[in-house]
């Protein structure tokens, strides 16, 4: 049964922007995309890139490592040389919070 636990506050996430928040065990990176919440693995699954120090482009992220990208919604590798999906997960908002859920 998954668990909610709470990542940020709304305003602590700029629209366009990426942050690295640690939840429960995970490392996570939590974008705002026109102020709609997503959140992945912080970790890329390329190497040891971390997507939350990479570069929102739209609705991508590019890893600031080897420039491989990943769609921010669903997590598939949109540009090399990443072959492995980031892992996505549900986000809430509920009280100017945002809350995912962690299984
Ligand atoms: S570590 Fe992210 S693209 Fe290589």
């Amino acid at each position: 049964m998954p668990s909610r636990v709470e990542l940020c506050k709304v305003g602590d996430v700029a629209v366009g922007e990426v942050r690295r928040v640690e939840a429960a065990d995970f490392t996570l990176a939590v974008y705002n995309l026109a102020g709609e919440f997503y959140a992945t693995d912080d970790a890329c699954t390329h190497g040891p890139g971390q997507l939350s120090e990479g570069f929102v482009d739209g609705d991508t992220i590019e890893c600031n490592f080897h420039q491989g990208r990943f769609d921010i919604r669903t997590g598939e590798c949109v540009g090399p040389p990443c072959m492995v999906p980031v892992k996505t997960y549900k986000t809430i908002v509920e009280d100017g919070r945002v809350f995912v859920e962690l299984g």
